[in-house]
């Protein structure tokens, strides 16, 4: 990195001369005064990436120190180097105080000291220049999901703000205005679909149709008629002419959601109407021409298809334009309570009278538990399952574990401790067997913190004392 303007103030003309020769031979713009206030009035005007001020600026005049002071009060970004001719103790620590990111003593080593200095100075700009990317990326993020919401209101946003998240929405805000294919990859329910809708949105087509088709639903021998339509008479059962979703997406999107199991035929026949965008109806002869953009999806190993010769190598390629793929719920965790509170807001805003307004610390916790084979999707259901349920104003834990499926819920299988009934024994003997084994479970649920236990239990603290005493519940 180079620094692209020094400021030089200095009242010695062979001070200026030095500094100009060394810092033009690093390929900076140099600008030199002998005075600091003409240095001030110059920097008012005019940009500049460091300022270079002798401390001693002659008699009857505001020293290097006080001029540095005026100009970090102006300019609160501008890199300040501060000469001198002793370089005592005190100076330096003026010097600092000023704003100053370094002093250095003039002496027989001023040209290697300025180099150091120098070094330092773009470092600290490459900081600084990192950093103010870092907040330009993290405003373009937050007005990406906002022009979605405000596009296509809550049912379609994309919500996380994990590292992998932040990247897919920074590829899709890039791709979105690009008229080529995009390729979105991952497992079920991590949010395919979503991403296709939200690349749409976002392009100049969103006013154009947005039509999407499910290539596995569908059998192979009605996808060409689905896909392009087919004339009267083309088969049995076909008494009239129909257009296909190639033509109905014309200028606009076409997701075709599930591509990794076409027949290599059929494969070659999407390449086609990718490259040409052009095709006949089932039947047709007259070739029609449309304008789609293509998303397509699919949860297959498509590296591994390729591999195995299940999937074409040149549709590959054409598809993946850009490749978006969405990580397992499980590999971004953190997403889960943002997740968690945007499905009980979409829930509330979809069905009136839901008691639910927050969700508790234990039931995040809960949640947190649990691995999500089925993603994002799957923790969606869960979250309005236990929404649906509960009976208070906050969610608690209880709550989640009555929605999330029982092995994940079952104490026996998460904490190896099991609960045994056995109906010959007398009732009060069965009821203390099931409350001792509820007191361990809460034990084990909080890795043994008796408060956290009796409150799990919604139980006092020494309500849960008494039992644990009662039924010899220390660990060993
Ligand atoms: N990042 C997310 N933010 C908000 N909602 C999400 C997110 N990811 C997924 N969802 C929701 O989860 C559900 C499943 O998402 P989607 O249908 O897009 O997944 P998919 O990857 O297409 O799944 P499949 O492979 O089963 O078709 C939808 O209700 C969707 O709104
Ligand atoms: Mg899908």
């Amino acid at each position: 990195m180079t620094i692209g303007t020094i400021v030089t103030v200095d009242d010695q003309a062979e001070v200026r001369r030095l500094l100009a020769d060394v810092f033009k031979a690093k390929g900076s713009h140099v600008v030199g005064f002998d005075d600091g206030e003409e240095a001030i009035q110059w920097l008012g005007a005019n940009e500049a990436d460091l300022a270079v001020l002798d401390l001693d600026l002659g008699p009857n005049k505001r020293s290097g120190i006080e001029i540095c002071r005026s100009l970090r009060a102006r300019l609160p970004d501008l890199p300040i180097i501060i000469l001198t001719g002793h370089g005592t103790i005190d100076d330096a620590v003026m010097a600092v105080k000023a704003g100053a990111v370094d002093f250095i003593t003039k002496d027989p080593y001023l040209e290697d000291k300025l180099e150091i200095s120098v070094e330092k100075v773009e470092r600290i700009m490459q900081h600084a220049l990192a950093r103010r990317q870092l907040e330009q990326e993290n405003r373009e993020l937050r007005a990406t999901n906002e022009r979605l919401r405000k596009a296509a209101g809550r049912r379609w946003q994309i919500v996380g703000d994990s590292q992998s998240m932040r990247t897919v929405l920074t590829k899709i805000e890039r791709v979105a205005p690009v008229p080529r294919p995009v390729l979105v990859l991952g497992p079920r329910g991590t949010g395919k679909e979503l991403v296709a809708r939200a690349i749409h949105t976002l392009s100049p087509r969103a006013s154009e149709p947005y039509i999407t088709i499910n290539c596995a639903a569908v059998p192979e021998s009605l996808l060409e008629s689905e896909l392009f339509g087919h004339e009267e008479g083309a088969f049995t059962g076909a008494t009239k002419q129909k257009e296909g979703k190639f033509e109905l997406a014309d200028g606009g999107t076409l997701f075709l959601d599930e591509i990794g199991n076409m027949s290599l035929e059929f494969q070659a026949k999407i390449l086609r109407v990718l490259e040409y965008q052009r095709f006949e109806r089932v039947a047709g002869s007259e070739s029609i021409q449309v304008n789609v953009r293509v998303i397509a999806a699919t949860n297959a190993d498509l590296k591994q298809a390729m591999a195995d010769g299940t999937f074409r190598r040149d549709l590959y390629d054409r598809l993946a334009f850009e490749v978006i793929q969405l990580p397992p719920l499980a590999q971004r965790m953190e997403d889960v309570p943002i997740l968690a509170a945007h499905f009980l807001a979409h829930f509330r805003q979809e069905l009136s009278g839901i008691p639910v307004r927050e969700i508790s610390a234990a039931a995040l916790d809960r949640f947190a538990a649990y691995d999500y084979p089925g993603n994002v999707r799957e923790l969606k259901n869960i979250v309005e399952r236990a929404v649906y349920m509960a009976q208070g104003s906050t969610l608690t834990a209880a709550d989640v574990d009555g929605a999330l499926p029982p092995e994940a819920q079952s104490p026996a299988e998460s904490s190896g401790t099991s609960f045994a009934d056995d109906a010959r024994l007398p009732l009060d003997q069965r009821v203390d067997s099931f409350e001792a084994w509820l007191c361990r479970d809460a034990l084990e649920r909080t890795r043994y913190k008796q408060k956290e236990a009796a409150a799990l239990l919604g139980i006092t603290y020494d309500q849960f004392r008494q039992r644990y005493r009662k039924y010899g519940l220390g660990k060993d």
